[in-house]
């Protein structure tokens, strides 16, 4: 009779707590603006104008105003050309499915509503590419912590040593997203799930980002390299043997130990 008791009493409160918690859930409020400035202001900028030429402005654009297309747009990506406000556009944008829905609604409000961060916060001082590429091989550390991007990525044929690349080559990154300013802009919000979890807390500084690009513009007409550079190579493969002589030295040594244990019997 007790237990049925208890059971019953249980049974409610976790009802109750589910119940709560989902229209504690429901009224949790979205904020549109966060959503944005996380995934699309890298490329259409925190004041919504986009790079003329390569990420079309969502302020002052009318297509936004159709709320189906948007969303479309934002779960599928988008490509192919493209005319806003007298500008021609041929770029792709990718497919954002991993907001939520309650995520897509308040973007769409925010970017509908129009009211962007001023224009006056977005413009950045000329970058200096040399020290863009301290910056980028790690010569130089990045203000906020974040890990050099040689760590990941090669350019110009520089690569670490740390084996494989995990990101692409960003040699010609400054010609495939459309110049420079593309590029400092671009690295607000870097378009890498792998880079964003790392970038959000340990933001790249403007002037950073100014000098990343410079330095990308710089080499923007090398060719990318097939392969790794020879010389690295070779302190690679010096590095695997001095590596496997340490594995090995103690071992021979220890074998030699024993031999001679064995010759005293
Ligand atoms: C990596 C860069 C990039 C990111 C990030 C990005 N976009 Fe785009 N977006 C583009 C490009 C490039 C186009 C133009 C594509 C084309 O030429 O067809 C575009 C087009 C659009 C369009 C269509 C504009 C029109 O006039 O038809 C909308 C709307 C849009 N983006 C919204 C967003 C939203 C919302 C986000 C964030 C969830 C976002 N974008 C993130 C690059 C990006
Ligand atoms: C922890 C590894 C890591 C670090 C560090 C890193 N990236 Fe990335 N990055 C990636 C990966 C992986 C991608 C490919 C997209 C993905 O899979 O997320 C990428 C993509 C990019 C792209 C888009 C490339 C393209 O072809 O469109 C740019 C630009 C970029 N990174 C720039 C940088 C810069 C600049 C730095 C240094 C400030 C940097 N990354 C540091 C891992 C990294």
């Amino acid at each position: 009779m007790r237990r049925s008791m208890h059971l019953v009493l249980i049974v409610g409160a976790a009802m109750a707590v589910t119940l709560l918690s989902s229209t504690v859930g429901a009224q949790e409020e979205v904020d549109g603006r966060e959503v944005f400035l996380a995934n699309c202001s890298g490329c259409h900028q925190g004041t919504g104008l986009g790079v003329t030429g390569s990420f079309p402005p969502l302020a002052g654009n009318e297509n936004v105003q159709d709320t189906a297309y948007v969303k479309a747009v934002i779960v599928e990506g988008k490509s192919g050309p493209l005319d806003v406000l007298g500008v021609s556009y041929d770029g792709a944008m990718p497919a954002f499915p991993d907001l939520t829905a309650a995520e897509i609604d308040a973007l769409v409000a925010y970017i509908q509503a129009g009211v962007f961060i001023p224009a006056e916060t977005g413009g950045l001082e000329p970058g200096d590419a040399a020290r863009g590429k301290d910056l980028f091989t790690g010569s130089d550390r990045l203000e906020n912590g974040a890990p050099a991007c040689a760590s990941c990525h090669t350019a110009a044929g520089f690569q670490a040593l740390n084996g494989p690349a995990l990101g692409p080559d960003l040699t010609d990154v400054a010609n495939r997203y459309g110049g420079e300013e593309a590029v400092a802009a671009a690295l607000v919000s870097p378009p890498s799930a792998t880079m964003q979890p790392l970038f959000t807390d340990n933001p790249i500084a403007d002037q950073e980002r100014a000098d990343l690009a410079a330095y990308f513009a710089s080499i923007s007409n090398v060719r990318p390299s097939g392969g790794p550079d020879i010389l690295l190579l070779g302190g690679a493969l010096g590095a695997v043997a001095m590596f496997a002589l340490m594995l090995l030295a103690p071992r021979s040594r220890r074998m030699g130990f024993a031999r001679q244990l064995r010759s005293q019997r």
